[in-house]
């Protein structure tokens, strides 16, 4: 290890000590497994968790590999909805996971509160119908014939257990300094955002039974939304999110919009407190990658597009040599032939 190295690693455990607001316990999702949680000591050990957390851990062993799972969905979901933005939710080795970019009360912050509360509830929930869980399995009070004439399974997904396990996991850290902050606010408005996301759009998923799929026995269940579909509405929520700020109402502290004129947001809306960076340059003690090596669009005006994405720095291009599959013919029966065919593509990117 050089020295250089050593240096940055310790400057950044001890910037990470100093991020108390930092959603640390996604540092879970860089953990290979869980199932290695299969002891209370292991709980001490996990990095990332507050106290309370641990005591949670110790209680409800079984479920903290859906917790690492939930994380880790989280991550992936943020990196396909911001693979095209400046602020790309790379993950640092390092606590906290997105760097610096979510200490601090920004748009992006508020995505990832959500988008992790949201993970954790999704993959609780999951695991409950998929009966891995001895605390927890099916929703059995959604049962019988309902009035449109169709039987329920008795094994709907049992949204408000993984809800409630989210909401006393991932809010304790906020709950535990008694949320008088405005940026513990933030946080609790933006993981009740990222569960309502799933609670408001669960959906009847249904089978037919019958003579050759002729539907005469219909069973139906109350099923959760894809994560990609979470992942959608939240990104559309951190699009259209309202700045707010805290104001004190009689004796309770609320957040309202900056803005008087805009209206009041609602429990889906996500809120934020701080501009975001410009996220251009490579700053270390922020946490910021910067733009430099990113891939851009040389056509696209939007913030995918060279100029946007490369913060007019300019941009390099390469000609890249893809291989596809082409020309395809069906063959009878079955099977599909294809050729493979060489292409020179022009990729370009940021200096
Ligand atoms: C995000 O961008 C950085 C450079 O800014 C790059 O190193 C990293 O691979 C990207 N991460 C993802 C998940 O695309
Ligand atoms: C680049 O942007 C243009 C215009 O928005 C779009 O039509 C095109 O598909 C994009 N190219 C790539 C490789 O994403």
């Amino acid at each position: 290890m050089s020295p250089q190295y050593s240096l940055r690693s310790l400057l950044l455990v001890i910037l990470a000590a100093f991020s108390a607001n930092a959603s640390n316990w996604l540092y879970l999702a860089k953990l290979s497994s869980v199932g290695s949680i299969s002891e209370e000591e292991t709980c001490e050990k996990l990095k990332g968790l507050i106290q309370r957390q641990v005591q949670m851990c110790k209680r409800n062993l079984e479920v903290m590999d859906s917790v690492r799972r939930g994380a880790q969905l989280a991550i992936e979901e943020c990196q396909y909805q911001f693979r095209n933005r400046r602020w790309n939710c790379s993950t640092l080795d390092t606590l906290p996971v997105f760097g610096k970019v979510v200490t601090q009360g920004t748009r992006e912050a508020a995505f990832v509160y959500a988008i992790s509360s949201a993970g954790v509830a999704f993959a609780v929930t999951r695991a409950c119908s998929s009966g891995e869980l001895e605390k927890c399995g099916c929703d059995g009070t959604v049962h019988g014939v309902s009035p449109q004439g169709f039987q329920w399974s008795g094994c709907s997904d049992n949204i408000a257990y993984g809800v409630a396990f989210s909401q006393s996991f991932v809010d304790v850290r906020e709950r535990s300094k008694g949320a008088s902050s405005s940026r513990a606010l933030m946080n609790l408005h933006n993981n009740e955002a990222g569960r309502k996301a799933i609670l408001n759009n669960m959906r009847v998923e249904c089978k037919c039974h019958g003579v050759s799929g002729s539907c005469e026995v219909k069973t139906c269940w109350k099923a959760m939304p894809p994560f990609r579909k979470v992942g959608n509405m939240l990104k559309e929520k951190f699009d259209g999110a309202t700045e707010v700020e805290q104001r004190k109402i009689g004796s309770t502290k609320v957040l309202v919009p900056k803005n008087s004129q805009f209206k009041p947001h609602t429990d889906e809306d996500l809120v934020y407190l701080d501009s975001s960076p410009d996220f251009c340059d490579h700053d270390l003690k922020n946490g910021v990658l910067g733009t430099s090596g990113r891939q851009c669009n040389k056509t696209s005006k939007a913030i995918d597009g060279c100029e946007l994405m490369c913060c007019g720095r300019g941009f390099h291009t390469d000609e890249v040599e893809v291989v596809e599959r082409c020309s395809c013919k069906f063959h009878w029966c079955c099977f599909v032939k294809c050729k493979q065919c060489h292409r020179v593509v022009e990729m370009h990117t940021c200096r």
